[in-house]
């Protein structure tokens, strides 16, 4: 039997490069290897409001993405969270084990606190949902981007704990982070990870973005003050203009772009990422014209994981003591 691989996209704002090079790259590079599940996780993104018609609309159009970024829905499945209940049951047995202190911890936590007067307490919950997520498909190993590894490692605190409380009962899940483009950085700040929601026109490249606007967004992009590319010592901002390039065309390398007028450099970073976009671009395109396609898509997910997800439910409540 194959190992199981489970990830997951929040479907909020409009996904990026990053989540891109950091997920869903690497997600269609290993899809053949293993028995693949991923997850349009609605139930996070309403951790903070989300407008009802926007929120139903992206939901779709984060599918159609997924399988334009080259998920085989042929050779894996795709499915949406709140479709499957199991993924909210089990949340609440496993905050029942999990200590609040291991909450407040969580960077993220932190960070969204820290913006907001009042904090819904589904940003707390937030990575014991993902636990659940994973866990629910005794997932082995979770591709994700490098900011998602604390909650990785939260997850496995959480199952080591259930199974030393009650028993063996889940898989422990590696983290598998991209060996390029693990943590992009946004393009007009590239102290800050590029992010859906922050905000900013040159911020993020949109994957669905125009390529004059791609192109303007690379051009604009904040960079040091030096006149060309010195392997040696290269600023935060020519760094990550190198990574995306170098994830979006391995040919090119620090070596290849070495002494290069940051002008000609960026030139050649905005041809590489519309190359990478444009067939993406395209394939979106077709699959949206046929909303049929899409639903009978999301069905099947739905319908191989549903079973999976209750005999771990049951085998979780058993466990605990949930039954008669
Ligand atoms: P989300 O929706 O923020 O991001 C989706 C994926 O994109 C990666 N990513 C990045 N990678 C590189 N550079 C960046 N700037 C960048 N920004 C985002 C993320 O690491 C992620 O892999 N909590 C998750 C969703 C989730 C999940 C799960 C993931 C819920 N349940 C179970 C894996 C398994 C999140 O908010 O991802």
């Amino acid at each position: 039997m194959k190992a199981r691989v489970l990830s997951g996209v929040q479907p909020s704002g409009q996904l990026h490069i990053g989540n891109y090079l950091g997920a869903l790259k690497n997600w269609a590079e290993i899809q053949s290897r293993y028995e693949s599940i991923f997850c349009i996780v609605d139930l996070h993104a309403i951790t903070t409001y989300q407008n009802p018609a926007e929120l139903s609309a992206k939901i779709k159009e984060t599918a159609a993405l997924f399988i334009a970024a080259g998920i085989d829905p042929e050779q894996s499945w795709i499915m949406v969270q709140s479709t499957v209940p199991g993924h909210a049951e089990l949340a609440w047995l496993l905050t029942c084990v999990t200590p609040l202190g291991w909450l407040y911890r969580m960077t993220q936590f932190k960070v969204k606190a820290a913006q907001q007067e009042t904090v819904g307490d589904g940003i707390l919950q937030y990575p014991v949902l993902m636990a659940a997520d994973i866990l629910i498909y005794q997932a082995s190993i979770v591709p994700v981007g490098e900011d998602q590894s604390q909650h990785l490692e939260l997850t496995r605190d959480i199952a080591q704990r259930f199974n030393s409380l009650y028993g063996e009962t889940f898989v422990m899940p590696a983290t598998h982070l991209p060996s390029v483009g693990a943590r992009i950085m946004g393009l007009d700040d590239p102290t800050q990870k590029m992010s859906k929601s922050a905000k900013g026109a040159g911020h993020a490249i949109a994957l669905l973005d125009d390529p004059k606007v791609i192109q303007k967004k690379i051009m604009r992009a904040t960079t040091d003050s030096e006149p060309a590319v010195d392997p040696a010592k290269m600023g935060a901002g020519i760094a990550n203009l190198l990574a995306i390039a170098q994830a979006c065309d391995p040919s090119i390398t620090k070596e290849t772009v070495a002494g290069m007028r940051y002008g000609d450099f960026k030139k050649l970073v905005a041809a590489a990422v519309i190359a990478r976009l444009e067939p993406l671009q395209r394939r979106y395109r077709e699959i949206t014209a046929d909303p049929g396609y899409l639903e009978a898509v999301l069905k099947r997910g739905r319908e191989h994981v549903l079973p999976i997800a209750e005999d771990t439910v049951q085998k979780t409540k058993h466990a605990m003591g949930l039954h008669i």
